[in-house]
């Protein structure tokens, strides 16, 4: 909304949400989320035409568009639980909106839904008994985290689905309108209201399930001699393949992927296609088979035995340039590594102390008995997260994490000293003639051996 604000200055675009906790930091210098560029652009059109309100009443009445984008978190219980998308916010917000509407709006998912939500929405709407006219586009978004701003101000599209009736068109033609002020034409894709909706699925199904095949590819690597890095290189320059999205991680997290996915093979299923839903349902378990496989590597390496063992975690995002940790893979690997018992020291130049302790609570993942000061530490500081350590992994891909003085850090830990390299960004051959043993996704381990020897 500030970068429509921001292009659009002929538009008054207002923010609203019922907690006002969260209104009162987006009307102040500390946002509430930390995206690079966000700050600048809030700044510049806050209080011009972007207004941050929990008025909603007022806003709704006053608006000729409504996006809303309530979040949609995988149902934990009753039909569907653990698969399909909880529609409850959804819902509640387009009976607010058609209660208190006082004319025809157009109102916009931004939410990601599965597909079919925006007919049953447009019949939630139209029940009111005022008959007021309410048409509904679907508008998914394709930002991602970290890079938002460039994303949103050159989109590689935007899409916007609508009905194929008049009414359908000319609010399709109104959304146009909206995006035209700074995106070139041609990137602006319309479509019916399902392909839309489907699309969205689609799209993180298939970026979830490029990095699940360059992790399954990861494991052979390390086992036959390969370069996972040299792998994807190789193939990412065929450009019907295409470079981006080959990093072999230690998994992919984040609050998309695995719950789009999931709702994906919900709507297989509930169709009847189940070998549909078994293909794209093994994204995710070859997601949580890596995450695994990482932590099963320290603790096999750390000579089966972890328990007591201090280990510092390097990152608790879900990936840089974000202090997220929804569905973040070290929110699992910190889980397998409590079970057990390791002394978890964690350092994550942007994740709030607050939020680590609220996931581990959430995620319950203190074992039965353990509390959470005894076992895990969050530091502000690298150097003293690694202090008498037995190993330090790296779970985000963080910049800085490159450019530590790894000499300092050997000379501080427990030895024999470990890295394991869940995002392949240290220099492997510098570390090992420091002295450390170095495992990394994708990587044959070597123990102070040139992997190039291994044949
Ligand atoms: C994603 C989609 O990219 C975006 O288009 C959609 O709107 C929302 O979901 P986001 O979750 O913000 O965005 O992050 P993304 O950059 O896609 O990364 C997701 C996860 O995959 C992260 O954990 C990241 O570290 C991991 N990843 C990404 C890899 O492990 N390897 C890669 O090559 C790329």
């Amino acid at each position: 909304m500030a970068v429509i604000a921001k292009h659009c200055p002929d538009i008054k675009v207002t923010v609203v949400d019922i907690n006002p906790e969260q209104i009162k930091k987006w009307n102040s210098d500390k946002l509430p989320i930390f995206e690079p560029g966000l700050d600048d652009v809030v700044k510049a059109v806050r209080g011009k035409n972007l207004f941050f309100t929990t008025d909603i009443d007022a806003a709704i009445k006053e608006s000729a568009m409504i996006f809303v984008s309530v979040n949609t978190p995988t149902k934990t219980t009753g039909v569907g639980a653990g698969r399909a998308a909880n529609l409850r916010m959804w819902e509640l917000a387009a009976r607010h909106i058609a209660k208190v509407a006082n004319g025809p709006k157009i109102v916009i998912e931004k939410s990601t839904l599965p597909v079919r939500t925006a007919h049953s929405m447009r019949r939630v709407l139209n029940a009111n008994d005022r008959k007021i006219e309410f048409e509904i586009l679907s508008n998914p978004e394709f930002l991602a985290e970290g890079t938002a701003m460039g994303d949103l101000t050159k989109p590689d599209r935007i899409l916007i689905g609508g009905m194929n009736t008049d009414a359908g068109k000319k609010a399709i033609a109104q959304l146009v309108w909206v995006y035209k002020h700074w995106v070139p034409e041609e990137r602006i894709l319309t479509t019916n209201l399902w392909s839309s909706e489907l699309s969205k699925l689609v799209a993180n199904a298939f970026l979830a399930q490029r990095i699940s095949s360059i992790n399954s590819i990861s494991a052979l690597c390390e086992i036959t001699g390969a370069y996972v890095q040299e792998v994807s290189r190789a193939i990412g320059f065929d450009h019907r393949i295409g470079p981006y999205f080959l990093n072999a991680s230690v998994g992919f997290g984040g609050s998309c992927f695995q719950k789009d996915i999931l709702n994906l093979v919900y709507l297989c299923e509930s169709f009847g296609l189940d070998t549909v839903a078994a293909y794209w349902n093994q994204v995710v378990i070859m997601n949580d088979w890596q995450k695994k496989r990482f932590s099963m590597k320290i603790i096999e390496k750390l000579f089966n035995t972890i328990s007591g063992k201090k280990i510092a975690l390097y990152g608790f995002a879900f990936k840089k340039n974000t202090g997220d940790t929804r569905e973040t893979p070290a929110l699992f690997v910190a889980g397998h590594l409590l079970e057990e018992r390791a002394k978890i020291a964690i350092y994550d130049p942007k994740v709030d102390p607050e939020q680590v302790k609220h996931d581990f609570e959430e995620y319950k993942l203190m074992p039965a008995g353990c509390k959470f000061e005894d076992y895990v530490t969050i530091y502000n500081d690298p150097y003293a997260a690694a202090k008498e350590s037995h190993a330090v992994a790296v779970i985000t891909e963080w910049d800085e994490f490159k450019t530590y003085d790894y000499s300092k850090i050997y000379a501080s830990m427990s030895k024999p000293a470990f890295v394991f390299d869940g995002r392949n960004i240290l220099d492997h051959a510098a570390l090992k003639q420091i002295g450390f043993d170095v495992f990394a996704i994708g990587k044959p381990f070597g123990s102070k051996i040139s992997m190039d020897d291994l044949s």
